[in-house]
C-alpha cells in the first residue's frame, strides 16, 4: 500500500452546507462526517449535486453557509480566508474524471509539479516523491511519457498518483472512471481499491455502482441537493428505505450488470 500516504487520524466534519448557483439552489443543508479510513460513496440522479458537493469540500466553489471542521480547523465556509483556503487545499485531494493534466509535462513533471510549487519541496525530493507514487500506481515504465502518449486509464493513473504525492488527509474522486472505456476502468478502480484498503480516507462519487458497493463502508444518496439517505452499501443497495432510493437502485438494477 502507499507507504507516502501517512495514515489519517482525523475526522471530517460538514455542517449544514448550502449552495446556490442564481436562484437554484443545489445544496441544500448537508451533514456529513467522514472518519478517518472510512471510503464514503456519494450516488445519487444526475444534478442532483454531487460534483457541487466535492467542490465545495475543496473550496473551488464558494458555499454560501456551512461550517466545515478537520484536524483544529473549523471555519465559515462561506467566510473563508486564504489561510484556511490553502489549509483546506493542503488536507484534500481532488481527482476529476477528466484527468486535468498538463500537456506539456510529463508523467513524472506532472506529479512533481504540485510538490515543487505547492508544498516547495526540493527538485530531487519531489522526483523521487513523484516516481514511488508512479510506482504505486502501476506506471513506473510510463514516468516520461506525455499525456498525449497515455492511454486514458494510464492518464487517470497520473493524476491519481499526483494527488496521493501530496499526502493529502482526504481525496475525493469524482467520476474519475466516467471518461473511460470499460477496459480502462478496472485498471482505474483497481488502484483507488488499492488505496482505500491501505486505510485511506476517500469520497468517491460515481456510478459504477458494483465498485461503490465493493469499495465504500457508508454510501450517501444524493437528491435534489438533499443527503437522502445514508447506510452501509447492503442497506442501500440491498434494503433501501425511501421510495427514491428504491427508485434509483431499481433502475441501474434493471441494468442487469449489477448485483450484491
Ligand atoms: N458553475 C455553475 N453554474 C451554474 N449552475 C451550476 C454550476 N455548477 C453546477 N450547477 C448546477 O448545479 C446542479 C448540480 O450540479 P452538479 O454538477 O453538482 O450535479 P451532479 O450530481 O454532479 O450531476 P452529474 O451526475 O451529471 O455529474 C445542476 O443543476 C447544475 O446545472
Ligand atoms: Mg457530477
Amino acid at each position: 500500500m502507499p507507504k507516502s500516504l501517512p495514515l489519517p487520524s482525523d475526522t471530517l466534519r460538514v455542517e449544514n452546507l448550502k449552495k446556490s448557483f442564481h436562484k437554484n439552489q443545489v445544496l441544500k443543508g448537508i451533514n456529513l462526517t467522514v472518519r478517518p479510513g472510512e471510503s464514503v460513496g456519494v450516488i445519487g440522479p444526475s444534478g442532483s449535486g454531487k460534483s457541487t458537493l466535492l467542490r465545495c469540500i475543496n473550496l473551488l466553489e464558494k458555499p454560501d453557509e456551512g461550517r466545515l471542521s478537520y484536524h483544529g480547523l473549523s471555519l465559515d465556509m462561506a467566510r473563508v480566508r486564504k489561510k484556511d483556503l490553502l489549509a483546506v487545499r493542503r488536507f484534500t485531494a481532488m481527482v476529476f474524471q477528466q484527468f486535468n493534466l498538463f500537456k506539456y509535462k510529463t508523467a513524472l513533471e506532472n506529479v512533481m509539479e504540485g510538490l515543487v510549487v505547492v508544498q516547495k519541496l526540493g527538485k530531487r525530493d519531489a522526483r523521487d516523491r513523484a516516481a514511488a507514487c508512479l510506482t504505486q500506481v502501476g506506471l513506473a515504465d510510463r514516468v516520461d511519457y506525455y499525456p498525449s502518449q497515455l492511454s486514458g486509464g494510464q492518464q487517470q493513473r497520473v493524476a491519481i498518483a499526483r494527488s496521493i504525492a501530496l499526502k493529502p488527509g482526504i481525496i475525493l474522486f469524482d467520476e474519475p472512471t466516467s471518461a473511460l472505456d470499460p477496459e480502462m476502468t478496472g485498471e482505474v478502480l483497481r488502484v483507488i481499491k488499492e488505496i482505500a484498503d491501505g486505510g485511506h480516507t476517500l469520497i468517491i462519487v460515481s456510478h459504477e455502482m458494483a465498485f461503490i458497493a465493493d469499495i465504500a463502508n457508508r454510501v450517501i444518496f444524493l437528491d435534489g441537493g438533499k443527503i437522502l439517505e445514508e447506510g452501509t452499501p447492503k442497506e442501500i443497495f440491498a434494503h433501501p428505505k425511501e421510495d427514491r432510493t428504491k427508485q434509483f437502485i431499481s433502475k441501474i438494477t434493471a441494468f442487469g450488470d449489477f448485483s450484491i
